[in-house]
């Protein structure tokens, strides 16, 4: 079937139409946005709750990183619920579940009970990092899919940078962020506290929104589907609703319930599509972006910035990060998904194997380590260069993809296990970073510029672009990948 500017309808509908499924996928992608707060929010607080607990480097960096194995097990489990109790009550419980995270967090009286509370937060995190792509990709025009998918990464990026500007204005104004401020609480409680409100406000808009249609469709809710589908799509003829809903059945059937089961097949026991969606998840952690967000302020200080530098230097880099992302919205539809990512990965690979020539250069080491001139500033730019490459491709366009490529069938099953292994795989990148920069900045930054290398030669061999595709069509399921 053609697009979804289709037969029959005025300008008014169209724009109507466009508006509204825009304001339904903002709601979905604040989902992102509690993503980016969380992974982000730790960062300001961590010095503070370190002391505060009397916790060694170990039990310090596991309170940071216990949240993203939770992340692993929401992601899991998200997919499975979606499929029973639908897309909303998935977001619902995303929302409360994070939270609960976050006024446990605040409250904090030991280091166990922290943990668990960013455990339950990281569980939301990990519930959202699923099911807003899935959810967008759903009710989305195939004309405008990729545009609207990558409003996920523009509100993960908008949430890494209001973390950093919160947790900024609330150590400022105690002074620092072990201090005492409003209320007499100490700092680092209110920046957790914060979320609060973000995450009930997603759980909120979250039971306005209307269902999938392909839920929908999947639980026999024709005539609600349909309703949903007019919204979305504007006013088709009835006769081109009913054939879009037919079609949709048509990829839904099935005899029993949808479970993890069905992503098994004949490689290495899972489908090849479930193979690419994991790799696209773990190469998009392995090329070590989120090194450069959760230990930024190490990296500049080495380039011989003073520390407050380095933290402005920060800010503005996940600004940066948050203006790319427009580059992928305005070009997505137009060029493609595959383009997009070759670039990303090719833009990545030099940057990446020029701060490793430029760290190679480093005198000192562990916490000393310098850069001398020309190689800091050699540093700084193509770390910039760096950025750029991610969030203009891989960062948006593996959220687009995870969301549209799996036949409607297995999509939120699918998605689940993609997402999981994307938490394990930056579980993974951010916690051994610190052992490979004790070896020497170069041998990670090496490191990351070869799995860019790899993501170059898997983009062209195994991605299948989905550019303008409906979701119909995607029904590789069983077939090997193959390049488009
Ligand atoms: C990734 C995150 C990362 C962010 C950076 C996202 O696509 O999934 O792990 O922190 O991009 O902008």
């Amino acid at each position: 079937m053609a697009d979804g500017r289709e037969v029959g309808r005025t300008a008014d509908e169209q724009q109507h139409a466009t508006t509204k499924v825009v304001m339904i996928s903002i709601v979905a992608a604040i989902g992102g946005f509690l993503f980016g707060f969380d992974t982000s929010v730790i960062n300001g607080a961590v010095d503070a709750v370190t002391d505060r607990f009397a916790m060694g480097s170990t039990l310090s960096g596991f309170a940071v990183s216990c949240a993203l194995l939770g992340a692993a097990v929401g992601a899991w489990f998200a997919g499975r619920i979606a499929d029973r109790f639908g897309r909303k009550a998935v977001m619902v419980t995303g929302g409360v579940l994070f939270a609960i995270g976050a006024v446990g967090s605040a409250f904090a009286f030991a280091v166990w009970d922290l943990i668990l509370w960013r455990v339950v937060g990281g569980v939301g995190v990990g519930v959202a990092s699923v099911i807003a792509p899935t959810y967008i990709a759903e009710v989305a025009p195939a004309y405008i899919r990729g545009r609207l998918g990558s409003l996920q990464q523009l509100a993960i990026t908008v949430g890494i940078f209001v973390a950093l500007l919160s947790d900024a204005f609330i150590a400022r104004n105690a002074g620092t962020a072990a201090d005492t401020t409003w209320l007499g609480w100490e700092a680092w409680r209110w920046m957790f506290v914060v979320g609060v409100v973000p995450s009930l406000l997603w759980a909120f808009l979250a039971l306005q929104v209307p269902e999938s249609p392909r839920y929908l469709i999947a639980q026999g809710e024709t005539q609600k589907a349909t309703d949903v589908l007019r919204q979305v799509l504007g006013d088709r003829s009835l006769e081109a609703l009913q054939r879009k809903v037919s079609e949709i059945r048509q990829s839904m059937r099935r005899e029993d319930e949808p479970s993890l089961r069905d992503l098994r097949g004949p490689r290495f026991g899972l489908l090849p599509i479930v193979w690419v969606g994991i790799l696209l998840s773990v190469f998009q952690q392995a090329v070590g972006i989120n090194v450069i967000f959760y230990y930024s302020t190490t990296l500049w200080k080495a380039v011989g910035f003073q520390e407050s530098q380095a933290l402005t230097t920060s800010v503005i880099t996940s600004v940066t990060n948050v203006v790319v992302t427009f580059i992928a919205i305005a070009t997505v539809d137009r060029i493609g998904r595959k383009p997009l990512l070759t670039l990303g990965s090719a833009g990545m690979f030099v940057s990446l194997t020029m701060m490793a020539v430029a760290f190679s250069q480093a005198t000192g080491s562990g916490k000393d380590v310098s850069l001398p001139q020309p190689w800091g500033t050699i540093g700084v730019i193509f770390a910039n260069v760096y950025v750029i490459s991610f969030g203009a491709t891989w960062g948006p366009v593996v959220w687009v993809l995870l969301g549209e490529m799996f036949p409607n069938k297995i999509r939120a099953a699918g998605l689940a296990v993609a997402a999981a292994a994307q938490w394990l795989a930056n579980f993974a990148i951010s916690t051994s970073f610190p052992s490979l920069a004790k070896l020497g900045l170069q041998y990670a930054y090496g490191l990351y510029a070869l799995i860019a290398l790899l993501s170059f030669v898997f983009v062209r061999r195994a991605v299948q672009e989905t550019k303008g595709q409906e979701l119909e069509d995607m029904g590789a399921e069983s077939e090997a990948p193959r390049s488009a």
